[in-house]
Protein backbone atom coordinates (compact mmCIF):
# COMPACT_ATOMS: atom_id res chain seq x y z
CA UNK A 1 0.00 0.00 0.00
CA UNK A 2 1.20 3.42 -0.95
CA UNK A 3 1.36 6.08 1.99
CA UNK A 4 1.63 9.69 1.30
CA UNK A 5 4.93 11.36 2.73
CA UNK A 6 3.12 14.57 3.22
CA UNK A 7 1.41 14.70 6.54
CA UNK A 8 -2.30 15.97 6.70
CA UNK A 9 -4.76 16.00 9.17
CA UNK A 10 -8.63 15.78 8.83
CA UNK A 11 -11.41 16.29 11.71
CA UNK A 12 -12.78 13.01 12.37
CA UNK A 13 -16.25 14.30 11.24
CA UNK A 14 -15.09 15.80 7.67
CA UNK A 15 -12.95 12.51 7.05
CA UNK A 16 -15.49 11.96 4.19
CA UNK A 17 -16.57 15.03 2.77
CA UNK A 18 -13.20 17.17 3.07
CA UNK A 19 -11.04 15.93 0.57
CA UNK A 20 -7.58 16.20 0.00
CA UNK A 21 -7.18 17.85 -3.08
CA UNK A 22 -9.09 20.49 -2.18
CA UNK A 23 -6.29 20.73 1.15
CA UNK A 24 -3.80 20.90 -1.40
CA UNK A 25 -1.22 18.93 0.39
CA UNK A 26 1.76 19.73 -1.54
CA UNK A 27 0.97 23.78 -1.15
CA UNK A 28 3.15 25.13 1.34
CA UNK A 29 2.37 28.58 1.36
CA UNK A 30 -0.93 30.01 0.42
CA UNK A 31 -1.77 33.23 -1.11
CA UNK A 32 -4.71 35.47 0.70
CA UNK A 33 -7.11 34.54 -2.13
CA UNK A 34 -6.24 31.20 -2.19
CA UNK A 35 -7.03 31.17 1.81
CA UNK A 36 -10.06 32.98 1.09
CA UNK A 37 -11.41 30.59 -1.47
CA UNK A 38 -10.93 27.53 0.97
CA UNK A 39 -12.94 28.93 3.63
CA UNK A 40 -15.48 30.15 1.16
CA UNK A 41 -15.90 26.81 -0.02
CA UNK A 42 -15.70 25.10 3.26
CA UNK A 43 -18.22 27.15 4.28
CA UNK A 44 -20.47 26.88 1.60
CA UNK A 45 -20.61 23.54 0.35
CA UNK A 46 -19.68 21.77 3.76
CA UNK A 47 -22.05 23.74 6.18
CA UNK A 48 -24.32 21.00 7.40
CA UNK A 49 -21.47 19.14 8.53
CA UNK A 50 -19.66 21.94 10.10
CA UNK A 51 -23.04 22.18 12.11
CA UNK A 52 -23.17 18.96 13.08
CA UNK A 53 -19.51 19.61 14.90
CA UNK A 54 -20.83 23.46 15.93
CA UNK A 55 -21.30 24.08 19.51
CA UNK A 56 -21.02 27.12 21.69
CA UNK A 57 -19.81 27.94 25.35
CA UNK A 58 -21.22 30.64 26.98
CA UNK A 59 -18.18 31.03 29.41
CA UNK A 60 -15.61 31.25 26.84
CA UNK A 61 -15.40 31.08 22.91
CA UNK A 62 -15.53 27.64 21.45
CA UNK A 63 -13.02 26.06 18.47
CA UNK A 64 -11.85 23.24 16.90
CA UNK A 65 -9.59 22.33 14.24
CA UNK A 66 -10.94 21.16 10.82
CA UNK A 67 -7.33 20.41 9.12
CA UNK A 68 -3.99 20.91 9.48
CA UNK A 69 -1.38 19.85 6.17
CA UNK A 70 2.14 21.23 6.42
CA UNK A 71 0.62 24.58 4.35
CA UNK A 72 -2.43 25.70 5.57
CA UNK A 73 -4.66 24.82 8.83
CA UNK A 74 -8.37 25.04 9.09
CA UNK A 75 -10.47 26.13 11.98
CA UNK A 76 -14.31 26.36 13.12
CA UNK A 77 -15.22 29.05 15.36
CA UNK A 78 -18.90 30.04 17.50
CA UNK A 79 -19.03 33.21 18.98
CA UNK A 80 -22.20 33.93 21.04
CA UNK A 81 -23.42 37.30 20.60
CA UNK A 82 -20.93 39.91 22.69
CA UNK A 83 -18.35 37.05 22.62
CA UNK A 84 -14.64 38.52 21.16
CA UNK A 85 -11.11 38.07 20.78
CA UNK A 86 -8.75 40.35 22.28
CA UNK A 87 -6.71 42.38 19.94
CA UNK A 88 -4.17 40.10 17.75
CA UNK A 89 -1.93 39.69 15.07
CA UNK A 90 -1.08 36.36 13.35
CA UNK A 91 2.36 36.73 14.00
CA UNK A 92 3.15 36.91 9.77
CA UNK A 93 1.10 34.69 8.63
CA UNK A 94 -1.61 34.88 5.78
CA UNK A 95 -5.27 34.18 6.74
CA UNK A 96 -9.20 34.09 5.84
CA UNK A 97 -12.46 33.64 7.42
CA UNK A 98 -16.12 33.25 6.17
CA UNK A 99 -18.85 33.24 8.11
CA UNK A 100 -20.87 30.81 7.93
CA UNK A 101 -24.13 31.78 9.92
CA UNK A 102 -24.48 35.02 12.14
CA UNK A 103 -22.61 38.26 12.30
CA UNK A 104 -19.35 39.04 13.02
CA UNK A 105 -18.12 42.30 13.08
CA UNK A 106 -14.05 43.39 13.05
CA UNK A 107 -11.88 46.05 14.36
CA UNK A 108 -8.78 45.35 12.11
CA UNK A 109 -5.87 47.91 11.51
CA UNK A 110 -2.83 47.57 9.06
CA UNK A 111 0.44 48.80 10.43
CA UNK A 112 0.78 52.48 10.29
CA UNK A 113 -2.69 52.43 9.19
CA UNK A 114 -5.52 53.63 10.96
CA UNK A 115 -8.38 51.39 12.90
CA UNK A 116 -11.43 50.34 10.48
CA UNK A 117 -14.44 48.75 11.23
CA UNK A 118 -16.19 46.13 9.25
CA UNK A 119 -19.19 44.31 9.64
CA UNK A 120 -19.09 41.01 8.29
CA UNK A 121 -22.56 38.63 7.25
CA UNK A 122 -22.95 35.40 6.27
CA UNK A 123 -21.70 33.87 3.14
CA UNK A 124 -19.27 37.05 2.88
CA UNK A 125 -15.45 35.69 2.82
CA UNK A 126 -12.24 37.67 3.60
CA UNK A 127 -8.70 37.25 3.13
CA UNK A 128 -5.69 38.99 4.61
CA UNK A 129 -2.14 39.65 4.52
CA UNK A 130 0.58 39.19 6.66
CA UNK A 131 0.42 42.87 8.16
CA UNK A 132 -3.52 42.52 9.74
CA UNK A 133 -4.37 42.84 13.27
CA UNK A 134 -7.45 42.63 14.65
CA UNK A 135 -10.12 42.14 16.88
CA UNK A 136 -13.61 40.25 16.27
CA UNK A 137 -16.56 40.02 17.93
CA UNK A 138 -19.51 38.44 17.79
CA UNK A 139 -22.40 40.64 16.81
CA UNK A 140 -26.09 40.55 16.47
CA UNK A 141 -28.93 38.73 18.04
CA UNK A 142 -27.86 35.23 16.85
CA UNK A 143 -25.13 32.68 17.87
CA UNK A 144 -22.96 33.09 15.09
CA UNK A 145 -20.17 30.68 13.34
CA UNK A 146 -17.08 31.79 11.24
CA UNK A 147 -14.59 29.16 9.04
CA UNK A 148 -11.13 30.58 9.69
CA UNK A 149 -7.79 29.56 7.55
CA UNK A 150 -4.35 30.35 7.87
CA UNK A 151 -0.63 29.74 6.25
CA UNK A 152 2.02 29.17 6.98
CA UNK A 153 -0.13 27.05 9.98
CA UNK A 154 0.25 27.07 13.69
CA UNK A 155 2.29 30.28 13.89
CA UNK A 156 1.63 31.81 17.34
CA UNK A 157 -0.50 34.84 17.15
CA UNK A 158 0.59 38.01 19.25
CA UNK A 159 -2.16 40.10 21.21
CA UNK A 160 -2.12 43.27 22.12
CA UNK A 161 -3.49 45.31 25.32
CA UNK A 162 -5.32 47.73 21.85
CA UNK A 163 -4.81 47.97 18.29
CA UNK A 164 -3.59 51.72 19.15
CA UNK A 165 -0.20 49.20 19.98
CA UNK A 166 0.15 47.82 16.77
CA UNK A 167 3.57 48.54 15.32
CA UNK A 168 4.19 50.59 12.28
CA UNK A 169 6.22 47.35 11.05
CA UNK A 170 5.31 44.36 11.20
CA UNK A 171 7.65 42.03 12.09
CA UNK A 172 8.63 39.36 9.61
CA UNK A 173 7.69 35.94 9.85
CA UNK A 174 9.60 33.40 11.67
CA UNK A 175 12.04 31.13 9.62
CA UNK A 176 9.74 28.08 8.32
CA UNK A 177 11.42 25.06 9.24
CA UNK A 178 11.38 22.87 6.31
CA UNK A 179 9.86 19.22 7.51
FE1 LIG B 1 -7.46 36.55 13.93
Amino acid sequence: MTQSVLDIEIHPHLSDVLSHDLLTPSRLLWTSGQLAALTGYVARELAGPLREILHFDTDQRWWARLALTDGVELWLLSWLPGQQTKPHDHGGASGSFSVLQGELTEQYRYPGRPIRTRTHGAGVGIGFGAGRAHQMTGTGTEPAASVHAYSPPLVPTREYRSLADVPSEMPSLPVILSR
